[in-house]
């Protein structure tokens, strides 16, 4: 028998679990240096558009199709479709969901997994033991599998007790943590000679980027990867949310919670770089841009903290707990597309459905670990940069073309009574039917 389904208990419970999702190291690490390298503030303005006139609507899209069919991704866009061949449209598009999140999982796993090694580094040089600390921060085979297993341990634990007994828990325990660390780093990074310098790259506006052809692919590519859309995410969170909640509200929470983030992390990043080049750290690749891939969190910003002195060991704990937490509230998201999906389709225990699905995206993890060089970067952009985006279109077809407008409207206002006369019917429905996929498509032929 399957296990009967979960539910948010609480608004807060359910916006900490899906600002969770959202908020990760696509935030933390992607946005920043994103912005940096791409004209500062101008990149800022063009992500604060993309996110609210596009990502919301799409967001918006899951979250009713998802309360409104209540059960996990393909069930759900097979609920809403209205004959044979758009019900197979949406086994297809809920099954490539699945499919892609657990690629996504896979690679987003070994990067957390480093997170991890890094948060116990200054623990090993605290306790005296400097061979552990030193294995902890060199790439390594060994090391990379021991974490990326550890990492989807923790991420099966959480989403093996449940909607409100594990994800939910956590992530109201996590996410305010994770908002006064980022705070605390922040205020602290401020003080300290360079971190002016820093603020400028990010906040002073060069406007001539947004003649780069680039910029605006960038820009809404980082605005789905951050709002978890496309691959069944906040659907799956959107079926767990009660009948009461107004969700054009509770959308616009989690798009400015999670836009609201992306650019305090800003705020720490780009001033804590240009610290770290005022204590002789070399931040700009041979290029001349910003150092921007991996080498930002674990070379650049490892060698900052070593240049702190004694108050540096601290300084790195929090940093790479916040991290940690970034990234776990996004994992669990993660793998609970494909756990619901066998919990509800096959009758599987929710636990047991947890271990092996877990297990099956560790090996995936592990394969990519032995073949880094050459698996890495292509999975990242076959999922992210054509899978996401094109599954994003999708879920706009099917909401604006496929399922009963009457009916959506009717799901609104469960929560929401006065929603026919509402701003948002008035707009959203014109949105993702037109103007949503149009820009897609557009930004996707680029
Ligand atoms: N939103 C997460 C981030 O910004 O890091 C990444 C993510 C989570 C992508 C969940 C996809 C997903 F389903």
């Amino acid at each position: 028998m399957a296990s009967p389904r979960g539910e948010f208990s609480s608004r807060f419970g359910f916006l900490m679990a899906a600002a969770g999702s959202a908020v990760g190291l696509g935030n933390i690490w992607g946005f920043p240096t994103n912005a940096a390298s791409n004209g500062g503030a101008a990149f800022l303005f063009a992500y604060l558009l993309l996110a609210f006139a596009l990502a919301y609507p799409a967001l918006m899209a899951e979250l009713i199709i998802g309360r409104h069919a209540r059960a996990n991704g393909v069930t759900a866009l097979r609920t809403i479709a209205t004959g044979p061949k758009s019900k197979l449209f949406g086994s297809v598009v809920g099954g490539l969901g699945i499919v892609t999140v657990s690629f996504i999982l896979s690679f987003y796993a070994i990067v957390s997994g480093w997170m991890l090694a890094f948060l116990l580094q200054p623990i090993a040089d605290v306790a005296g033991l400097e061979a552990l600390s030193d294995w902890l921060t060199v790439d390594g085979i060994l090391r990379n599998s021991i974490f990326v297993i550890s990492f989807m341990l923790l991420t099966i634990f959480i989403i093996s007790a449940g909607v409100k007994e594990g994800i939910e828990k956590w992530a109201t325990r996590l996410m305010p943590s994770l908002v006064l660390i980022l705070v605390l780093l922040i205020g602290y990074v401020f003080t300290l000679p360079g971190a002016m310098e820093g603020l400028r790259a990010y906040l002073v506006p060069d406007f001539t980027v947004f003649a780069k052809p680039g910029l605006l692919v960038s820009a809404m590519g980082q605005a789905f990867f951050s709002l978890s859309l496309g691959v069944g995410t906040m659907l799956v969170y959107g079926s767990y949310i009660s009948k009461n909640e107004n969700l054009p509200v509770i959308g616009s929470l989690v798009a400015l919670l999670d836009v609201g983030i992306a650019v305090l992390a800003g705020l720490l990043i780009l001033p804590a770089m240009y610290v770290a080049l005022a204590s002789g750290v070399e931040i700009f690749d041979a290029q001349g841009g910003l150092i921007a891939g991996p080498g930002l969190i674990i070379s650049v910003l490892p060698a900052l903290f070593d240049n702190m002195g004694a108050i540096g060991g601290f300084v790195a704990f929090a940093f790479f707990a916040l991290m940690t937490i970034a990234s776990l509230t996004s994992s669990i998201s993660m793998l609970e597309v494909p756990v619901s999906f066998v919990v509800e389709s096959q009758g599987v225990r929710r636990p047991a459905a947890a271990m092996l699905l877990g297990s099956i995206i560790a090996v995936i993890s592990l394969v990519i670990v032995f073949n880094f060089d050459l698996l890495f970067e292509w999975v990242v952009t076959v999922t992210t940069e054509m899978s996401q985006p094109l599954l994003g279109l999708f879920f706009c077809l099917f909401t604006g073309w496929i399922w009963n407008r009457s009916a959506i409207l009717e799901e609104i206002k469960q929560g929401s009574p006065q929603a026919a006369s509402g701003f948002f019917w008035r707009v959203w429905p014109f949105y993702i039917r037109f103007i949503c996929p149009a820009a897609i498509i557009i930004v996707y032929l680029q």
